[in-house]
């Protein structure tokens, strides 16, 4: 594990970001791994900038998101796939045929899954995954529990997790109760994954996932378990380390 602390915001988007116009430089194909969250925003918004300035290229790359709220309408603001389009998708150059956020609102959400998985076998796997990390040691949205799922799969979200993310809501009733998220399985499965974590309530989860024991307690204890994983923390999230 390659474990990288920033003192200042600049650097850490333009790690980020340089990690994710590299690999597209070299292999324009690339399938990119995309998360949500406000860990990754400043790195989306810099990629968004250099491909204004022609210095890369999303033509011939497809996407993948983790996750997707359940019942929330598409269009919805605080749905992943309206994130996704607002801070990247709608400012770059990438076909939006090839940009895949589960469907949250599918009749049959079990079929959804299925039909998620089997386009990652298809046309996987993922080359760069980006993933944040929730205060519970959540990745995607596989949340802390005595077993974990490795496909796809719709999750029952707990009620932390709905509290820190109330902030993106009116109240908290607002929030949805589920979610369907890529299974552990399917996120390890990325040639490389770029853990992106700020602020220093992640601290605690940050200091657990790399260095405490690996435990489905901890879903991003399993991240160990990856030959090709970079972490990028800003101080807070590095607090502890
Ligand atoms: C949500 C997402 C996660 C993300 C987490 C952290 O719960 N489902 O995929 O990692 O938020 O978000 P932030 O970067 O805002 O701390």
């Amino acid at each position: 594990m390659n474990i990288l602390k920033f003192r200042n915001d600049e650097d850490f988007v333009e790690t980020g970001a340089n990690l994710i116009i590299s690999l597209l430089q070299s292999n324009p194909k690339a399938v990119l791994g995309l998360a949500t969250g406000s860990s990754p925003v400043g790195v989306y918004a810099r990629l968004v900038e250099m491909h204004r300035k022609e210095l890369v290229s999303f033509s011939k790359a497809s996407s993948y998101n983790l996750d997707e709220y359940v019942g929330l309408p598409v269009n919805h603001p605080q749905s992943y796939r309206s994130f996704m389009n607002e801070h990247l998708f709608n400012h770059i150059d990438i076909d939006p045929a090839r940009t895949h956020v589960p469907d949250g609102n599918a009749a049959d959400l079990k079929a959804e899954c299925l039909t998620y998985d089997k386009m990652l076998e298809d046309y996987g796997p993922v080359d760069l995954q980006i993933l944040g990390i929730g205060s519970n040691g959540h990745i995607g949205f596989n949340e802390p529990d005595a077993s974990l799922s490795s496909g796809t799969h719709v999750v029952d979200l707990l009620e932390e997790t709905r509290e820190a993310n109330a902030r993106f809501f009116h109240k908290l009733e607002d929030v949805p109760r589920q979610a369907v998220t890529m299974g552990i399985g399917g996120i390890l499965k990325a040639r490389q994954i770029v853990l992106l974590v700020r602020g220093e309530e992640k601290a605690e989860a940050v200091k657990n996932a790399l260095e405490g024991p690996i435990t489905t307690q901890c879903p991003a204890s399993l991240l160990q378990s990856h030959p090709n994983v970079v972490v990028l923390l800003d101080e807070g999230a590095g607090k502890w380390l």
